[in-house]
């Protein structure tokens, strides 16, 4: 049997991670949080497919590709998750399961944060636990599709 494929899709800004606010984000960088990524995925026996844009329209097209090809996705929608109607709506389609990530814990943080478009589209949301989030999600993303087998 051919491994699940997961889509890890971080939002804008993400790809600055390490020099970005490191209080607030850590000191690790996207190609470390990707490699974390790969790691856990292939413990899972998941396949993993880790993209990063600064652009709305860019995440919403690998939404859609999602639809087709993925068995679940993750998405830290990073600024978009407190704006965007789009990515919410493309989230909507989807039949898989969608798990959003926060590094930060945004409801610690401005009250702008504390509202996700996003999450009402969202399988789960785990949010304040830094890199460690995207491991949880892929562990409750292999949960999700093992229970889906039986
Ligand atoms: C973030 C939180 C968002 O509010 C912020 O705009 C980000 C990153 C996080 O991972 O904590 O860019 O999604």
């Amino acid at each position: 049997m051919t491994a699940p494929l997961i889509m890890v899709l971080n939002g804008p800004n993400l790809n600055m991670l390490g020099t970005r606010e490191p209080a607030i984000y850590g000191t690790g960088t996207l190609d470390e949080l990707e490699t974390l990524c790969a790691e856990t995925a292939e413990g899972l026996g998941l396949s993993i497919e880790c993209r990063q844009s600064n652009m709305e329209g860019e995440l919403i097209g690998w939404v859609q590709e999602a639809r087709a090809h993925a068995a679940g996705l993750i998405i830290n929608p990073a600024g978009y998750s407190h704006t965007s109607i789009a990515l919410m709506d493309a989230l909507s389609v989807l039949e898989i399961p969608v798990i959003e990530v926060h590094l930060s814990n945004i409801h610690r943080r401005e009250a702008f944060r504390h509202h996700s478009y996003v999450s009402r589209a969202a399988t789960g949301v785990i949010c304040g636990l830094g890199f460690a989030g995207y491991r949880l999600a892929l562990i409750a993303l292999s949960d999700i599709l093992e229970e889906e087998e039986q």
